[in-house]
């Protein structure tokens, strides 16, 4: 299987990046970012690109894959709707659409979170742009998409989100994680849990 991977630098992408690595029937995974990860793998080959908005200038290397994974996020606190959408629901479509146009075999997983809106009509701005994108996503022609909506994610391995908040949340909190998980099970995941098996 060969994996296209938005967000690797993130908390959730380096558990994603880290999964596929590991895993014997990924062969080749393309990270796309705004910077690289950094890591050197023989299966890992890292695009820095510049432009979000567009992907066709690097259509040339995003033919022959068979999934992606979609990690790439931010928090929307302190953000207005124009803003959060403009990553969330306008980077998400780009990349889908260039993808699907020369994939269409390809299985997309979009990570969006706990709560999102599927009627796109509530009052939480977050929620309601993460239910726009899944909602949108789901209408694209791919073989599959697959809408992973997390709660709280352990961050395992030494990684970290891009955060800084959410970093302090989680030394607080980490040592708490096995009461959350004996009490919440279905709300509280690692990054082990997000790759491809
Ligand atoms: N972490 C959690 O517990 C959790 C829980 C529920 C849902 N989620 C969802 O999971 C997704 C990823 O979260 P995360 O915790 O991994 O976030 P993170 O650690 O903050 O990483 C965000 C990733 O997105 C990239 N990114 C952000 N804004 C970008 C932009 N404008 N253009 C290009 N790349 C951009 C970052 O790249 P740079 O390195 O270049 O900044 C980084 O790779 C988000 O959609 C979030 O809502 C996370």
């Amino acid at each position: 299987m060969n994996v296209v991977l938005f967000g690797a630098t993130g908390m959730v992408g380096q558990g994603v990046l880290r999964e596929c690595l590991q895993d014997p029937s990924v062969e080749r995974v393309l990270a796309i970012g705004r910077s690289a990860a950094g890591q050197r793998h023989d299966k890992l080959r890292e695009l820095v690109v510049r432009d979000f908005a567009d992907f066709s200038s690097i259509e040339r290397d995003l033919s022959g894959y068979d999934a992606c994974f979609f990690c790439l996020g931010i928090t929307s606190a302190g953000m207005s709707e124009a803003d959060y959408r403009r990553v969330t629901y306008d980077i998400a479509m780009a990349a889908a659409r260039a993808l699907v146009k020369l994939n269409p075999g390809m299985t997309f997983i979009f990570v969006s979170g706990a709560g999102a809106d599927s009627s796109e009509k509530g009052r939480v701005m977050w929620a309601r742009v993460k239910g726009q994108t899944e909602n949108a996503l789901l209408a694209l022609p791919f073989k599959g998409v697959y809408v992973f909506r997390p709660a709280a994610i352990q961050p395992l391995h030494g990684i970290r989100s891009k955060t800084a908040w959410i970093n302090a949340a989680y030394a607080v909190v980490g040592p708490l994680y096995p009461v959350f998980k004996a009490l919440f099970p279905k709300y509280v995941t690692t990054t082990e849990m997000v790759g491809p098996r």
